[in-house]
């Protein structure tokens, strides 16, 4: 896994900041417009259910969530990056934001899975 990591090339981590921004500038709008302004006030658990009982929903949460995630600890990790720390403690960096990160991620769609099936919650 390490040396998987090693391999990647920075630019990849380069290419994928702009890709997740350019994911970021779509999805935040649409959350934002779907969540906070289309919706029918008030916000009951029943609405927020109904818009996740369509797969197309939740794969647009997943997709978000994955997004700003990545973009939000890849962008942290090249701020810290750039005051130099020394290799061993950019390492130990590097895999707390992966390990961290990746918790979120997971905790984040399990959160989700109850709301995709009718009476799940
Ligand atoms: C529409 C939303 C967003 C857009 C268009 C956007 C765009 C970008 C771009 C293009 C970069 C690369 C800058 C560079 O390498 O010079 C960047 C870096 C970064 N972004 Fe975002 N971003 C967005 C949202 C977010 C969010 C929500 C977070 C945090 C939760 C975040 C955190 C960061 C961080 C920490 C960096 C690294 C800054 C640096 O390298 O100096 N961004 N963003």
């Amino acid at each position: 896994m390490g040396k998987l990591i090693r391999n990647i090339s920075p630019a990849f981590h380069w290419y994928m900041q702009r890709i997740t921004a350019m994911i970021l500038v779509v999805g935040l709008f649409v959350h934002f417009w779907v969540l906070h302004f289309a919706i029918e006030r008030p916000v009951t658990f029943e609405k927020v259910q109904d818009r996740l009982l369509s797969p197309g929903w939740v794969f647009f949460d997943v997709i978000l969530l994955i997004a700003v995630i990545y973009h939000a600890f890849n962008g942290l990790y090249n701020v810290i990056s750039d005051y130099n720390p020394r290799p061993a403690l950019q390492k130990i960096i590097a895999w707390t934001l992966i390990f961290v990160g990746a918790i979120i991620v997971i905790y984040g769609i399990l959160a989700l899975l109850p709301f995709t099936r009718q009476g799940g919650v």
